[in-house]
């Protein structure tokens, strides 16, 4: 952590961030059932809709003026301004000097966007009618293995930004798959998982896709060389490169150089984050499995949330009054976690995708001028998908000890009709939301242990552990069915929430230099373990794992 409180920032010091650490006050004791009771528009009053997603955000500890005092926050940290530069390209992400264009990517693209002279949006329109064409052709059986085989298995390799996004889309967009292409993810450096694919990718039918903006990450290159070597060794020489190998790279040359004919690189550009790319060529294997038809509509539903995000009031604008919430729980019930809950299995992953875009971006403790910063940032956002999620995390949701703010997000329509499925689902995820806010009271509990035939002993020994407090805030998401549109919509949403709150924060939410020194410090650690004598260059700590990994490894007959 950075040393906190030395400096007073701009933000703990206006006057709307007092009068928000005063309106804790009222809360104080009071509970949302009396929110609820006195006031019959509360449900219309703090509910909204864009881009087909319905927000209800009744069942938080707020009331009017708590709202106007959020929406003020965000109107003094110029939410607006920001949100204009970075729609318009301007530099926001001030430490790599780059524009923040991710939004570029889902643009129309007969609409020009100028940056330094140069429009930006030939170049996106022309990756994307390199990703048509080349997902037409595997799609249609003209593109090819080496041997004339049709594509079966398609292998995404890449990490963080390049994986978390085509993995989470995988799973959620299934249903509009075409089920004869198999896709595959590998992204960690152990060799588990790229090993686990060789062991059953058959080669004459199987595509590496590589995916790394950089070119340089070591888990994908450790990856993509492995895969490399397996594939020339399978086909006998290099030849077959060309048919089984593609890249999505910012950096063609190294592309080019590992082996990878130019032709078959899509570009990246420099104003693409990687947590935000999979609107890119990062999403050629989503392209690949749905389409590029549904590709666009997931663009397009990204496209429509932009629209909404630009021209909605605050008080009306999805992203800000969901990123608004966060502050308020954050910074003044001093929250430190958020949950994600999707009643549905298809959004298994969409936990872990935003745990990237949310905690990459905010994790952050030195504000956009470099002073530390005298208040907390991003949560640390966790979940699961019910009902699953009730028999394992929700004990702690309900009755533990945190502060913790939810998401539920569910869909009106299955994909799947199965009998009353989804029906039980939905009961679940609105049971869930309502227990967590009204909880029960110490009459309830004492009346159900009664009509059970409890005794006053055993009423009085049960009745804590069987009062559920409530009060526990959530946001429900509503939407009518989890097509390619609506995921862009949602993801676009979540993207524009932890933009506002970056800049309430007044952070760079769009740079990661956190993440380096583990990197740096892993580079030198390999030639630790490659080393016959003893570690002596760390910490004590460090040197006595290196000294019994190495131990273990002896004894295993491993070097
Ligand atoms: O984890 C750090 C990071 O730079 C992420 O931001 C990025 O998504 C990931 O590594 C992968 O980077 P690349 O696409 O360059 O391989």
């Amino acid at each position: 952590m950075a040393k906190r409180g030395l400096h007073l920032s701009k933000l703990t010091q206006s006057s709307v961030w007092k009068s928000l650490q005063k309106r804790l006050q009222p809360f104080d004791g009071l509970h949302m059932r009396s929110l609820f009771a006195t006031d019959p528009d509360r449900f219309e009053r703090f509910s909204a809709e864009a881009c087909g997603i319905f927000l209800d955000y009744s069942k938080n500890l707020i009331d009017g003026e708590t709202m106007d005092l959020l929406f003020t926050l965000a109107a003094q940290a110029d939410v607006e301004g920001w949100r204009a530069s970075m729609f318009a390209g301007e530099r926001i992400n001030t430490t790599e000097n780059r524009p923040v264009l991710h939004t570029a990517l889902r643009r129309e693209t007969d609409k020009p966007l100028v940056i330094d002279d140069d429009d930006v949006m030939p170049g996106v329109a022309s990756v994307l009618a390199q990703m048509r064409e080349f997902s037409d052709a595997v799609r249609d059986g003209s593109w090819t293995g080496a041997t004339g085989k049709r594509i079966t298995d398609v292998v995404n390799v890449g990490i963080g930004g390049s994986n978390l996004g085509p993995r989470m889309l995988d799973k959620a967009l299934r249903p509009y798959a075409d089920t004869a292409l198999r896709l595959h993810f590998v992204s960690s450096a152990g060799g588990g998982m790229i090993g686990g694919v060789l062991a059953e990718a058959p080669w004459e039918s199987t595509l590496f896709l590589i995916s790394s903006k950089t070119f340089t990450t070591e888990e994908t290159i450790l990856n993509a060389r492995t895969a490399r070597d397996w594939l020339v060794q399978q086909s006998g020489g290099e030849d077959a490169l060309s048919h089984h190998f593609l890249a999505i790279t910012a950096n063609k040359t190294k592309a080019t150089d590992f082996g990878i004919p130019a032709e078959n690189v899509f570009e990246l550009w420099d104003w693409v984050g990687g947590r935000y790319s999979l609107w890119s060529s990062v999403g050629l294997s989503a392209a690949l499995a749905i389409g590029m038809d549904r590709f666009e509509e997931l663009l397009a539903g990204a496209r429509a949330m932009d629209e909404h995000f630009q021209s909605a009031p605050l008080q009306e604008n999805l992203p800000v009054i969901l990123a608004m919430l966060g502050v308020w729980y954050i910074n003044f019930f001093n929250a430190k976690a958020h949950a994600i809950i999707p009643y549905d299995h298809r959004l298994s992953r969409f936990p872990a995708y935003l745990q990237q875009v949310d905690m990459e971006s905010n994790g952050k403790a030195v504000d956009r001028d470099g002073q530390a910063t005298d208040y907390d940032t991003a949560p640390v956002i966790w979940g699961k998908p019910g009902t699953d999620c009730q028999h394992s995390i929700f004990q702690k949701l309900h009755q533990g000890t945190d502060f913790l703010s939810a998401d539920f997000l569910a869909a009106a329509e299955p994909h799947t009709p199965v009998g009353d499925h989804h029906k039980v689902l939905l009961a679940n995820f609105l049971a869930q939301t309502e227990a967590l806010m009204m909880g029960n009271t110490e009459d309830d509990v004492r009346a159900d242990l009664e009509s059970r035939g409890a005794s006053v002993e055993e009423t009085a020994a049960l009745l804590p552990h069987k009062l559920f407090l409530g009060n526990r805030p959530t946001n429900t998401l509503l939407f009518k069915r989890l097509d390619p549109f609506t995921m862009g919509a949602l993801i676009a949403l979540y993207e524009h929430k932890v933009f506002v709150q970056g800049v309430v924060w007044n952070i760079n939410s769009f740079d990661q230099w956190g993440v380096e020194l583990g990197k740096n410090l892993a580079d030198k650690m390999l030639g630790d373990l490659d080393n016959d004598g003893p570690a002596h260059l760390h910490d004590a700590s460090t040197n006595g794992l290196i000294n019994r990994l190495k131990e273990f490894r002896r004894c295993r007959g491993i070097r």
